[in-house]
């Protein structure tokens, strides 16, 4: 008989606990103890034969293309055979949708077996008629039990599953309810090694918490190989495919999608549309060349300073770090002289997106000069660089390949850190390199 024990789990972190505690020792989370069972499963089992490297014989071509060019770069050149893909995101961002999409191409491989706990086949099938998708190899399960997915796995023998959503999923061995942290680890865990050893591939998808991390634990991003996280304001269109993590590929990929009434359709060049709705003329806007994974990726920043109504000032960042921003300002009051203090400063980086590169700081910088002299910066202009606390325009990676992208997207002057005119080579454009923002400034503001 398995010895079965009580135990405390945090359903933030996973953490255990034999008793109950009102604030996780791990994570910090109140009240997050939920009494779970574990089945202590510990048998004599014969162990794994050690294997030379050398010896083993697996080739990379197993890859499968879902013929969703954006997917497939995200993915880092398609689904690799044998893995497992998490796609997190908002609720109604269009999760379910990119999957059956994607299944339109991986239906070529053989079945694709569906599980849906959330929506009913035929909800399903209304989406795949909007979607067009028609192919007799996908096979809707509505079923939220592991053990009948399990066994319906193996009558059916599918190519590719996708279980939507792993929320919904519950084995009968653990007493929790669906969506719990322990059986969201143990349903993840045997889907897991049920892929891995048929060597198929395995979409999950999840579900985002307020906080926007996935809900249930972090060893759920541990168990997959890859984890996909779908990004966007709900007001755009735009959406963004954007990998957090890959065992496969580069994680810093992102793809970038527009939903539309037939479905999430590729923006091939994310970079003119950006822009497409850049206003001529006005304080307060720059463009500036974020690289993404491999692909640069012209933004525009725009920031709105005003005089403060209160009497402590504002500051808002959208799809930039905030903290970022106050240094910014910082090195902007004290290195420039610009009276920021009394200033409520908005900054928003156009298009839903959200950039975490050091290399957008002097276009943020650039953005908020502009606003504060209520003096617009001429439509040539382009600028990146790194920002140090001295006021410095620190060089970055990459930097002919996002002077390439802008020059080709019509921009003729870039500012740009004069330590990374050493990999200096024929634009075409004038390239300015400049040590510190107060030169940068000058040369946008003469
Ligand atoms: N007829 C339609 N025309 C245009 N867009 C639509 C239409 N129907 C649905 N959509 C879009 O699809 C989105 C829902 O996508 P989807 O169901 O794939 O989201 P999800 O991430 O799976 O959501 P959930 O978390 O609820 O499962 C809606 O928010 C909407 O933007
Ligand atoms: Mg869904």
């Amino acid at each position: 008989m398995p010895r079965t024990k009580i135990l405390f789990q945090c359903q933030s972190c996973g953490y255990s606990s034999p008793k109950w505690l009102g604030k996780c020792p791990d994570c910090s989370e109140w009240n997050s103890f939920v009494e779970e069972e574990r089945v202590s499963k510990l048998k004599t089992r014969k162990a794994a034969e050690p294997v030379s490297l050398a010896d083993i014989t697996h080739t990379e071509g197993d890859r499968y293309s879902t013929d969703i060019h954006e997917l497939d770069r995200t993915l880092g050149g398609g689904v690799v055979m044998g893995s497992v893909v998490l796609i997190g995101g908002d609720p109604g961002i269009g999760k379910s949708t990119i999957i059956l999409q994607s299944l339109k191409g991986l239906s070529r491989l053989g079945h694709v077996l569906y599980v849906s706990g959330e929506e009913s086949p035929e909800q399903v099938k209304l989406r795949a008629e909007r979607l067009h998708i028609r192919s007799d190899n996908i096979i809707l399960l509505p079923e939220t039990s592991l053990e009948g997915i399990i066994s319906v796995t193996q009558k059916v023998k599918p190519r590719v599953i996708v279980v939507d959503s792993i929320q919904t999923i519950f084995s009968v061995d653990l007493p929790s309810a669906p969506g719990s942290v322990g059986q969201i680890r143990e349903c993840a865990t045997k889907l897991m090694f049920l892929a891995k050893k048929q060597n198929i591939p395995l979409f999950i998808i999840g579900h985002v918490t307020k906080d926007g991390a996935i809900a249930g634990p972090k060893v759920l991003e541990h168990i997959v190989d890859t984890v996909l996280y779908f990004e966007g304001d709900k007001g755009s269109p735009f959406r963004i495919l954007r990998a957090v993590k890959n065992r496969f590929g580069s994680a810093n990929e992102i793809g970038v999608f527009e939903m539309a009434e037939s479905g999430l359709k590729e923006v091939d060049n994310p970079s003119e549309l950006f822009l497409s709705e850049k206003p001529d003329n006005v304080p307060g806007s720059i463009v500036t060349v974020s690289l993404e994974g491999t692909r640069p990726l012209l933004v525009e920043i725009q920031a709105l300073v005003t005089a403060s109504s209160f009497g402590v000032p504002r500051r808002t960042a959208i799809g930039v770090d905030y903290n970022r921003i106050n240094l910014l300002v910082a090195v902007l009051e004290k290195r420039v002289g610009m009276h920021l203090g009394s200033m409520d400063i908005y900054v928003n980086v156009v298009g839903g997106l959200r950039i975490d590169e050091p290399a957008i700081d002097m276009g943020i910088v650039a953005a908020i000069a502009s606003s504060f002299k209520n003096q617009s910066i001429n439509r040539e202009f382009f600028t990146f660089g790194e920002v140090g606390l001295s006021g410095e325009l620190r060089a970055i990676s990459q930097a002919g390949v996002r002077i390439r992208e802008a020059a080709k997207l019509g921009f003729t002057r870039g500012i740009v850190p004069v330590n990374n005119m050493q990999t200096f080579d024929n634009y075409n454009i004038e390239i300015i390199g400049v040590k510190s923002v107060e030169e940068a400034i000058e040369i946008l503001f003469f």
